[in-house]
Formats: C-alpha cells, structure tokens, sequence
C-alpha cells in the first residue's frame, strides 16, 4: 500500500481504485433508497437487513468509510502536488479551449460533495449510530421509511440535497472515465464506449437521488 501512495502514477491508481468502489456504492444506495418511492415495506426490510446484518456492519461499512476518507484525503494530495509541480499555470492552458470544466474543477465539485457527505452523516449516520450503538435500543424494523421521509420535510434541505447532487454528477461525469484512464485501461474500441456508460451514469444516479428527495418533499 505505501509503495502505491509514493509515486505520483501509484497514487492516481490507488484513488481511481476507491473510485471505482465508491462508484458501485452509489449504484447500491441509489438502488435500495429507491425502494423507498414504491414500498415502505421494501426501504424498511432493506435498511433493516443492512443496520444489523454482521458482514454488512462489520466488513462493507468499514471498508466503505476507509475508501471515502482515502478518496477525499487523496484527492486533496494529488491537487497540492500538483499545483507545486506547476506552479506558474501553463501559457497554453487557456481553459475551456484545453479540458472541460468538470475535468479543471474536480476539487471544487468534490468539496461539495464532502460538505454534502458532513451534513448528510449528521442527518443519518450519527443518529443511526446514536440509537443502535449510544443508546442501545432494541432493534425496530418499522421505522427506517418514517425517519426518512421526515427529513425531507424541510425545503431547504431538499434544495441543500439538489445543489450536491448537481455538483455531484459534474464530478462523476469526468470522476467515472477518469478512473478507467488511471487503471490504464485505454482502448480505441472501449474506450468511447466507458465514456458513454460515464455520461449516462453521471445523469442517471444523481437524477436518481435528486428524484428520491423530491419525492419525499412533496409526499409530505
Ligand atoms: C436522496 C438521497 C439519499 C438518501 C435518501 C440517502 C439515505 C441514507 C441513509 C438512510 C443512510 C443511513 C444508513 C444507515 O447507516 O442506516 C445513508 C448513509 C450514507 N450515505 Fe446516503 N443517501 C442519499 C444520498 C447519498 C449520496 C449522494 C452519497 C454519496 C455521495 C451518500 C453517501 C452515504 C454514506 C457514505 C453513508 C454511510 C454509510 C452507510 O451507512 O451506508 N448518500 N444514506
């Protein structure tokens, strides 16, 4: 792992690794809050099964906080060493011209998503680590759909959701063809083809999310 994190081309390849993890995350927790719009009965059994199932609480979810944290504290160590590799900006690198902004601003576009993941954390996992682990309460299968739909009463949150999950489709839309390109995985017949399924991925998934807030809001 420290020989990974000690190159410039390891690390790219550790962070597109975690990428590529938490880009299947998103395609699972999309999924299972979708259940929430058709079935109470679905969101309440598929939270259940996730907040008490041992492989789930002990393996995955450490798993997923340790690839979140590497992905943010990673990400913020490419941006500095690159910016002290070049630190007067390149005559040629006139924006636009060179590379999309999504491509330019992916640190803007990923502090958004960390200042989502803060105040998401406090509206969910904290509670949730709260009730089961602080106050040690007997496991109750019913309540997940209820405290859920609850939190998206509250317009400004809603908005607070949209606004990230905008910003986070902008990261996805280079995020996703990046991590391919950082494996090495470059191809002349595969590679129009990952950065169609990136676009559409980027569109889809946050659409997905913004639509699951929504619908809480005006299901009030
Ligand atoms: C409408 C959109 C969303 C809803 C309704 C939602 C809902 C939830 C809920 C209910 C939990 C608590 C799970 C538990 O521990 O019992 C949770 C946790 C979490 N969410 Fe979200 N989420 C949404 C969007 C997102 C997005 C866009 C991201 C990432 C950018 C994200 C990342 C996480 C992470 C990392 C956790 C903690 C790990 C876990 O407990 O599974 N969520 N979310």
């Amino acid at each position: 792992m420290a020989g990974l994190t000690s190159s410039t081309i390891g690390r790219k390849y550790a962070m597109a690794l975690s990428a590529m993890f938490l880009l299947i995350f998103l395609v699972m927790h999309m999924s299972t809050n979708m259940t929430s719009v058709f079935s109470e009965d679905a969101f309440n059994n598929a939270s259940h099964f996730m907040g008490y199932n041992p492989a789930v609480q002990y393996l995955l979810q450490p798993v997923l906080m340790i690839a979140v944290i590497f992905h943010f504290v990673m990400g913020f160590v490419l941006e500095v060493k690159n910016n002290k590799a070049r630190p007067v900006k390149y005559a040629n690198n006139n924006g636009a011209a060179n590379s999309s902004w999504m491509s330019r601003n992916m640190i803007i576009s990923g502090a958004v998503v960390l200042a989502f993941l803060a105040l998401h954390f406090y509206d969910f996992y904290f509670p949730e680590m709260n009730y089961k682990y602080i106050q040690g309460n007997t496991p109750d299968e019913t309540r997940y759909w209820a405290e859920l739909h609850h939190k998206f009463h509250d317009i400004w949150r809603v908005l607070l959701y949209v606004v990230a999950f905008v910003l986070l489709g902008l990261h996805l839309a280079h995020g996703f063809q990046s991590s391919f390109q950082s494996i090495g995985a470059r191809h002349p017949k595969y590679t129009p083809i990952i950065k169609a399924f990136g676009n559409w991925y980027s569109i889809l998934i946050p659409l997905g999310f913004i639509f699951i807030a929504i619908f809480h809001f005006v299901t009030q």
